[in-house]
């Protein structure tokens, strides 16, 4: 979704804000702008245009030092994709630049209220902020001005504004989006992901919502709500640029799955001392004394909750119920009396869940999230939060923070329940066993090219392998758009067997003993009614036919090595279609609208 980042100091702003543009591309985007101020002229310039910020690099090739800038990269939310939609915002007379992140509810209404003396130029919400700054600045100075603006603003923003009449100064304001500041000898930047903060910054804090930032080279003023100076803590930054790399691989999503036995290999670092597994004291209470546990989530996310549920009730015996996100947030289930709540997401940021969040604060119940993002929004709102420790998932499509979400999950339900065994072996085992099948992963280029050339595709499988069965075909049409179903094995003969045809792809997933010929009798179905199936097995169970075979893991575990194969099929599907592998159409990396 929409990126933003401004730089004020003495490096060249040009560099740095579009440095930072091209580190916010990975979250998606369709537009992108920059205000520059040009030393020459005395004023803020401005460069926009639909396509990539490369495209924008291109239009800014005579453009040169510069000391203050702000950029945006634009995921239409509010009309079309098209340069005047494209920001930064200008205020009718030209005085003040804006760049907004998130959406501003009541903007009809302020546009109707307050501006409808106003010609705007696009159709975007973004637009009446720029124009509110103006009205107000009327009368008073400019941060008093966006105060007042910000106080009718509905919704969520992150905000960065420049002043023509004060070029050495740059405001920021948030309100349920994220923006985050950094600081180094060399000036300060601001973005709204840690990723564009990267070798800027020798520290940064997250800014808190309703809080706006004054921005001047030597001072920076912070004021909360009510226009009152606050305080801002600042941590060191420990962001490893060289793990938001692409390295020698050709897209960041093979990276990012040949990355995963490390990732397994991390979290057993973080979460064991020597051979105990340390998990916060507060986290395994308030769970053991929950009576129910809902699990909650949107997408891939969602996927690895339905594995979560199983390993809770394995492990812990206790009732734990999952929920869509969306559907949760203004359709929530009776709840117990001692409910606790999982929220579970790589960016920590996605909208669905923090409307969830408005909600379950009103029941007054424990809520832990499980994020890849640290100072994620969801992070600082729940009671708890544990790291994935995946570190920067660039591709859009997620693969190893999905792995990263299964194996913290299983140390979780561990630690509360109290079965015992050795969780410690087990996981290095599956390092080691992932390991082994990722290094001849290039066999299931041919697989892909070979199987899947229809517009259609089917994933089965029978309990965790069900629910394997729906990431992998969500990966596979998120990357490469072919149609892609997940289904219960034993479910496709009630009517949706009537898709297949000749040379449907069928993918059967097998690795539980208990439902192995289950499975394997309703591949037979389908591929007696002409289906062209794949059958991917754990090696105990496999048969001299089957096509992928995998090394054996423990029981809970075996999810985390059934779905290597899936995402391998998903990326090399979409390689041979040509599909742009790493930013898939019309999706984003943190969706922070609902
Ligand atoms: C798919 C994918 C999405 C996300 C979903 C939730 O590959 O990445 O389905 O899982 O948008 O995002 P987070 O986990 O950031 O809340």
């Amino acid at each position: 979704m929409c990126g933003i980042v401004g730089y004020l100091g003495d490096s060249n702003a040009k560099d740095i804000v579009l440095e930072g543009l091209h580190k916010l591309e990975y979250r998606g985007y369709d537009s992108a702008g920059i205000s520059l101020y040009n030393l020459e002229a005395g004023v803020f310039d401005m460069f926009k245009d639909k396509g990539r910020v490369d495209h924008l690099a291109s239009l800014l090739q005579d453009v040169h030092g510069s000391t203050v800038g702000i950029g945006h990269t634009r995921w239409a939310t509010h009309g079309k994709v098209n340069r005047a939609n494209a920001h930064p915002h200008l205020s009718s007379s030209k005085r003040f630049i804006v760049v907004h992140n998130g959406v501003i509810e009541n903007y009809r209404m302020l546009k109707r209220d307050f501006l409808s003396h106003v010609r705007l130029e696009s159709e975007t919400d973004t637009e009446v902020i720029v124009h509110l700054i103006e009205m107000f600045a009327q009368t008073m100075e400019a941060p008093e001005a966006i105060h007042e603006t910000l106080k009718l603003l509905e919704g969520s923003y992150a905000l960065l504004v420049l002043d023509q009449q004060r070029p050495n100064r740059l405001i920021a304001a948030k309100n349920k989006s994220p923006l985050l500041i950094g600081r180094s000898d060399r000036g300060y930047i601001v973005a709204s992901d840690l990723m564009a903060l990267g070798k800027h910054s020798a520290d940064y804090a997250p800014l808190e919502d309703y809080t706006m930032t004054v921005i001047e080279r030597d001072k920076l003023a912070i004021y909360n709500r009510d226009y009152i100076e606050a305080t801002l803590a600042f941590e060191p930054m420990d962001f490893d640029e060289d793990s938001a790399e692409r390295g020698p691989y050709p897209h960041f999503m093979l990276k990012e799955i040949m990355e995963q036995p490390l990732v397994v290999r991390k979290i057993l670092s973080h979460y064991f001392d020597e051979e105990t597994l340390v998990i916060n004291e507060a986290i395994v209470h308030d769970l053991r004394e929950s009576d129910r546990i809902h699990i909650l989530a949107a997408g891939t996310s969602m996927h690895a909750g339905l594995i979560g549920k199983h390993l809770f009730k394995i492990l812990t015996g206790k009732p734990v119920e999952v929920h869509i996100a969306s559907e949760f947030a203004y359709n929530p289930p009776a709840l117990s009396d001692k409910p606790a709540f999982l929220m579970i997401s790589q960016s920590g940021e996605t909208a669905d869940l923090r409307a969830c969040m408005s909600h379950i604060r009103e029941v007054n119940q424990p809520v832990v999230t499980l994020t890849n993002v640290r100072t994620s929004t969801l992070a600082r709102e729940a009671d708890h939060k544990m790291e994935l420790l995946a570190g920067p998932e660039i591709a859009v499509a997620s693969t190893k923070a999905y792995t990263a979400q299964l194996v913290v999950l299983t140390l979780l339900a561990y630690a509360v329940g109290k079965q015992r065994f050795n969780i410690k072996q087990e996981l290095s085992t599956l390092a080691h066993a992932m390991e082994t099948y990722l290094a001849k992963y290039e066999r299931i280029d041919t697989l892909a090219k070979t199987v899947l050339t229809k517009p259609n595709a089917f994933y089965i499988g029978r309990g965790l392998d069900y629910a394997v069965a729906l990431e992998a075909a969500l990966k596979l049409k998120e990357i490469s758009y072919i149609h892609a179903e997940g289904f219960a094995a034993g479910e496709l003969k009630h009517g949706t067997i009537a898709l297949i045809e000749e040379n449907t792809p069928v993918f059967g997933i097998i690795s539980d003993k208990r439902i192995a010929l289950n499975t394997r009798s309703n591949l037979d179905e389908v591929k007696s009614r002409g289906a062209r199936t794949v059958i991917i097995a754990l090696e105990s169970l496999s048969e001299e036919e089957d096509d992928i075979v995998l090394p054996d893991v423990h029981p809970l575990l075996v999810p985390v090595m059934t779905v290597l194969p899936t995402q391998l099929i998903a990326y090399y599907a979409a390689l041979h279609r040509g599909c742009d592998i790493d930013k898939p159409r019309n999706l984003a990396k943190s969706v922070t609208v609902e």
